[in-house]
């Protein structure tokens, strides 16, 4: 037996328990991991709740979370190239990543390399998977000039660094206490709010070529209004803004997550990409870990540490 969080019903935070459930052991080309931290996420937010119950329908009792990390602790038959005692990053697309044990098929995780740490490794695949899309969405390319609105959240602070690394000039959507990590990231941060877009004008009088919006909030007029060509335009926050203006919406359903999750772990690895921790929650605090993240501020991801690190 071992603790996994779980809900019976739509509802606000208090709907989330935290229970005791059967291990199940690994089946034919599974793994069973001992997660060690899992990520939150907005969208979980919006499924709990009931808001997504047309596309994302729960089945109760039900499951919550889809990143995570953690050592493999068995090993089904007919896997190849993942053993026992191995450190792994996880993505599960069954609401089964905020638990003590995670059993799921063996080509749903990937090596985490050393020099990832644990917070970093098990928040990386929503944000890490959605950043991609976006920066491929607009096609950053070198000496571009890119917004990246949101650029302190999860995905933004993803998105920002991928844009730099490709050789853009990135000008940064945040609040004033986030900026001096956006400068040290390389970008140009800028504060949201009324009258961004003359602000944006003002630091980069050339003009922008590509915008990524992971906010919503009239981010999408301000893009426009900047004059951004519209398939240069990607927003995952805005669907209205998105119709309104025909720009683009592709999220992580766009990247194939397995390539995305290897090439990120490995520039953390390698000390090219940062993916701040804007606060951490024992796996029994679940429900504080989602009211803290429903604040909507914040430096990077919230993560769940669910055992001790090996
Ligand atoms: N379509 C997909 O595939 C997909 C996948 C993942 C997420 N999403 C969506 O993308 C959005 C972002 O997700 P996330 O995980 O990055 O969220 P998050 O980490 O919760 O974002 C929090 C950030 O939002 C920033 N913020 C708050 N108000 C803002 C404003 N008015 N303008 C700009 N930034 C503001 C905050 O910055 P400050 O602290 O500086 O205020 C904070 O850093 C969510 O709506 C989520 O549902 C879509």
């Amino acid at each position: 037996m071992s603790k996994a969080v779980r809900f019976d019903r739509y509802g606000a935070v208090d709907v989330l328990k935290v229970v005791e459930v059967e291990d199940r052991s690994p089946g034919a080309g599974e793994v069973r991991v001992r997660v060690v931290a899992a990520g939150i996420n907005p969208g979980e937010i919006g499924i709990r709740e009931g808001a997504l119950h047309e596309r994302w329908p729960a089945t109760f009792p039900s499951g919550q979370g889809s990143d995570f990390a953690g050592v493999i602790v068995e090993v089904g038959d007919r896997v190849d190239g993942v053993a026992v005692g191995d450190d792994v990053i996880g993505f599960s697309d069954q609401r089964s990543a905020q638990a003590e044990s995670v059993t799921i098929a063996a080509d749903r995780v990937i090596p985490k390399p050393h020099g990832v740490p644990w917070d970093a490794a098990g928040s990386l695949y929503i944000a890490g998977s959605t950043a991609r899309a976006c920066v491929d969405a607009v096609r950053v390319r070198r000496g571009d000039t890119v917004v990246v609105a949101g650029a302190a959240g999860g995905v933004g602070i993803l998105a920002t660094q991928l844009a730099v690394l490709a050789g853009a000039a990135v000008v940064a959507t945040a609040s004033k206490e986030n900026h001096a990590f956006l400068t040290s990231i390389g970008a140009i941060p800028v504060e949201y709010g009324k009258g961004l877009a003359d602000r944006i004008r003002k630091i980069v009088p050339d003009g922008v070529d590509a915008f990524i919006d992971t906010h919503g909030d009239g981010n999408v007029e301000v893009a426009v209004a900047l004059g951004v060509d519209r398939d240069r335009i990607n927003t995952i926050a805005d669907l209205a803004g998105r119709k309104k203006y025909g720009v683009k919406g592709d999220g992580m359903a766009t990247v194939s997550p397995r390539e995305v999750l290897i090439d990120l772990a490995r520039l953390i690895a390698a000390g090219e990409l940062r993916v701040p921790i804007a606060a951490t929650f024992p796996l029994d605090q679940v429900r504080a870990a989602y009211e803290r993240l429903g604040k909507r501020h914040g430096l990077g991801k919230i993560v769940l540490e669910v055992s001790p690190e090996p």
